[in-house]
């Protein structure tokens, strides 16, 4: 498959298009960003390491029933994937209250939520990603059907089912994370973007230990390291 034009650089990822319509080059940049861009950094190899994440857990997920845009990794850094119409709904699963929850609403930063909470936030950088709720999705016409919601969120609840367990297997708490979808070109609503420490947020539910991005919004250092410890968990026996 032949990398063409770009299509699109964002903060994480440039999308090239390729010699099919309907697939795409994923690449995954070094860079960092935080509070909406506000804080930018760069850490050398983090690509390549969510790349390697995200590819993983894509293929996990895929393997429990998940559909997802992951076609192929073709190498390092770069993903073959199915071109999408994404849903400029970011999905949150939140299992351990902290960040925003905590910040907006004053729930006490750690504490395990007695259910797990999904949120949706318009993915608009202008606005800075606001949380919004299903009326507002429809008015500002995210979805064409009412039903489309409850599938995002379904989803979101058997991503969160499946990653919870296999990193409390490999003693981590999957505290948090975002998901994207897009509708592919049959019209299926399937997982996109990626999951990697940029998106969630691992607890080491031995040390407490933060390992994703959060080192890097709250200047803990050793961002990189992080991320490593956390492929280091994916692969178990397989590193
Ligand atoms: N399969 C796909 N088809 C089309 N767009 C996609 C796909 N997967 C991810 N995207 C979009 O690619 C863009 C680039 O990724 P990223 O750098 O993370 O952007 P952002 O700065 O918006 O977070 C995002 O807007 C994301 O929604
Ligand atoms: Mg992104």
């Amino acid at each position: 498959m032949e990398k063409r034009e770009l299509l699109y650089e964002g903060k994480a990822k440039k999308l090239w298009l390729t010699d099919d319509e309907n697939i795409l080059i994923a690449e995954f940049k070094d860079d960092l960003t935080a509070f909406n861009a506000e804080k930018k950094g760069s850490e050398q190899g983090k690509g390549a390491l969510n790349c390697k994440i995200s590819t993983e857990l894509f293929a996990l997920l895929e393997k429990n029933g998940v559909k997802t845009h992951l076609i192929e990794t073709l190498d390092d850094n770069n993903q073959l994937v199915k071109k999408v119409d994404i849903i400029a709904i970011e999905v949150v699963v939140r299992n351990t209250a902290t960040g925003s929850l905590s910040k907006r609403l004053g729930v006490e930063d750690g504490k395990v939520l007695p259910f797990t909470l999904v949120e949706f936030y318009l993915k608009d950088d202008d606005l800075n990603d606001p949380i919004i709720c299903e009326n507002h999705c429809m008015l500002l016409e995210l979805v064409d059907d009412r039903d489309k919601l409850d599938i995002l969120k379904q989803k979101g609840l058997q991503i969160n089912r499946l990653l919870k367990e296999f990193f409390e297997e490999r003693r981590l708490n999957l505290v948090d994370f975002k998901v994207e979808f897009g509708i592919d070109s049959e019209g299926e609503i399937i997982l996109s973007d990626e999951i990697s420490p940029d998106s969630c947020r691992f607890w080491d539910m031995d040390s407490g230990e933060k390992l994703d991005k959060d080192r890097f919004r709250q200047n803990l250092g050793n961002v990189k390291v992080a991320y490593e410890e956390v492929l280091k968990r994916i692969l178990g026996d397989k590193s």
